[in-house]
């Protein structure tokens, strides 16, 4: 993608201001002239995610994202820099302009969503064609799905054929749209798309929104794979959304059921519990984790009572308690999943065995119990022991007494003596991280582990001023023009000592020259995420100095000699070199 025209990027940015942005996402609290939240991008429990309307930037003082609006969808939808644009363009209602002769590379998501949509009906009316879909209506009947709920979940079929690829062509879809949707792979030898999914059962995922943006594909019967699932798409990320969403967010209950497959949730809501959803083929993620909290405050677990199924449990357990979620565990007895269970047992029965399912404490509780003998002293004392940690990890002291009770209950310990070892526990626990945060703020300011400036720890004084002008020139954008226009204050890549700093001293300047002001936007283009976070960092710890543009000064002349002395060092050991050169030139040649 060309350099958007800065005029145009400022009419996307001053159309979706970023505090607007970033609430569609997290809930944001006014603190101040600022907002804050916790931080969508890593687990806290409180929050260190801010967002700065002034300077429409955020950073989080937790785990360092930062940047513009740009950025934060980049980060929150996983996108590219020009989908990010495109996609905040198209919410705003802002177009930009395609610059002549250079062909459109990447595919729009609109066109995609109506690829999909098209293709999904396809798919349907195969499946509902007297001829083309009678084996694949049959197995579904066979599996219980009448045709309301087949219709429900726009089910379909997909002939083994690639008959779907010609008629999206025919409706207009190109080849390489066909491809971007992962509906069609390019053949190796002929380099033609062909339909990816043939003689399959269609689940079609579909979004919040209602859009349809991936499939899923079923053999009927034994053949392998036995899914086939879309890989992701510019308009579907595996990792950030869940089946059957779109129907279970609204449903009035105040849990959510997590199950693994699809047809254990199309089962299920079959059945009349449509609070349940399934990760699409995959265990589940930090990210799925926080998009269900945003719709539910509880999870039923509810995985395939197999081993893998048992041991996806712990995984997700941690993950969705560390986004705040009170999770059960729902351990299904004499089926092997949901589906199995209500054909087995009905509805009734999975109603009651969901009454039950038991909380993470008293999983984690019965799990840690099994690995012991407890009839034994010293196995008892181990079991407590582990148990006893695992309730000090709690930050509640609510939480921390309901538990003492349980386990006290259980095990037949008095509740003083279990509390008296996890206060213990606490403090321990809380010096030893005094201890790490006093080493990692030491390691900080020596630059230690610094990724993004990877010369600061050589090059500790240069990079301090380099960061701050850094930092300014962001802030401040008439500051570059006044170091590139050769006054007092005139800077070049040359001066930088440290290799980010000369990198994005340059990006920022061929910003300047190319449209004649500067946004961080603009960066996102040409540095890594991690680089315009540090950026976004450092100008918004430089914002609204009094003295602004001593400091600015004071630090360009400071970045200079430094680079001065460098260069002095390395003319000094350079002569030296030569010296010992002539040196030995002229003993060479009086030895001749
Ligand atoms: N899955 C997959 N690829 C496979 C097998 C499974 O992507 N080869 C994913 C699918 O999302 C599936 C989920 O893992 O829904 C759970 O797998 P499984 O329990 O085997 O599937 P079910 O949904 O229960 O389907 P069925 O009852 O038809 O076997
Ligand atoms: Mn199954």
């Amino acid at each position: 993608m060309p350099m958007i025209p800065l005029s145009v990027m400022e009419e996307i940015k001053a159309r979706s201001p970023i505090e607007d942005v970033v609430s569609r996402y997290v809930s944001l609290k006014r603190a101040g002239s600022n907002l804050t939240a916790s931080c969508p991008f890593h687990s806290e429990r409180t929050p260190s995610f801010v967002v700065f309307p002034a300077t429409q930037s955020f950073y989080c003082f937790g785990c360092g994202a930062g940047g513009d609006v740009i950025s934060f969808l980049m980060r929150i939808e996983n996108l590219e820099y020009p989908d990010a644009v495109r996609e905040l363009a198209e919410r705003c209602g802002v177009s930009i302009p395609e610059s002549g002769g250079h062909e459109e590379q990447g595919v729009s998501r609109k066109r995609l969503y109506e690829l999909n949509r098209e293709a999904a009906r396809f798919y349907r009316d195969n499946l509902f064609d007297e001829k083309k879909g009678a084996a694949a209506r049959r197995y579904l009947a066979e599996r219980g799905l009448t045709s309301a709920i087949v219709k429900r979940f726009g089910l379909g079929f997909a002939p083994d054929d690639f008959s779907m690829s010609d008629t999206m062509r025919a409706k207009g879809f190109t080849d390489d749209e066909l491809v971007a949707a992962f509906l069609c792979k390019r053949s190796e030898r002929t380099g033609r798309p062909y339909d990816l999914f043939r003689g399959r059962v269609m689940f079609p995922i579909i979004d919040t929104s209602g859009r349809v943006i991936a499939f899923g594909g079923r053999v009927m019967g034994d053949g392998v794979p036995k899914y086939l699932n879309s890989s992701d798409t510019p308009v579907f990320k595996k990792s950030r959304n869940l089946f059957a969403l779109n129907y279970a967010k609204s449903s009035s209950a105040e849990e959510m059921i997590l199950c693994e497959g699809y047809m254990d949730v199309i089962a299920l809501h079959a059945a009349g519990v449509e609070n349940a959803v399934a990760t699409l083929g995959t265990a589940l993620t930090d990210e799925q984790a926080r998009i269900i909290a945003k719709y539910t405050k509880r999870v039923v677990l509810c995985y395939d009572s197999d081993d893998a199924g048992q041991r996806a449990d712990s995984r997700a357990l941690e993950l969705l308690g560390a986004v705040g979620l009170d999770v059960r565990v729902l351990k299904l007895k004499g089926a092997k999943d949901p589906d199995e269970f209500i054909k087995k047992f009905g509805v009734d029965a999975f109603r009651d065995a969901l009454s039950g399912s038991s909380s993470k404490f008293r999983y984690t509780m019965d799990k840690v119990l099994s690995k012991y003998d407890v009839s034994s002293d010293e196995d008892k004392i181990r079991a407590m022991r582990e148990i006893n940690e695992y309730i000090a990890g709690f930050g509640s002291e609510v939480e921390r007494e309901i538990y003492i009770g349980q386990a006290s209950d259980k095990l037949g310990i008095s509740r003083d003596s279990i509390k008296n070892d996890v206060s213990l526990i606490i403090r321990k626990k809380r010096r030893s991280d005094k201890r790490s945060e006093a080493v990692e703020i030491a390691r900080d300011a020596a630059g230690f582990g610094d990724r993004v400036n990877r010369d600061k720890l050589t090059h500790l004084r240069s990079a301090s001023c380099e960061e701050t002008v850094l930092g300014m020139l962001a802030a401040y954008p008439e500051y570059i023009k006044e170091v590139s226009s050769g006054g007092a204050l005139s800077l070049s890549p040359e001066d930088f000592t440290t290799e980010f700093g000369r990198r994005a001293f340059e990006t920022m300047l061929r910003i300047y020259g190319e449209t004649g002001g500067f946004d961080i936007a603009l960066l996102s283009a040409e540095l890594t995420q991690d680089e315009v976070s540090r950026i976004t960092k450092l100008a918004v710890s430089r914002d609204k100095l009094d003295n602004g543009h001593e400091v600015f000064a004071e630090n360009v002349r400071a970045l200079k000699d430094e680079k001065r002395k460098q260069q002095s060092k390395t003319d000094d050991a350079f002569e030296a070199i030569m010296r010992l050169r002539e040196k030995n030139q002229a003993e060479n040649e009086n030895e001749e």
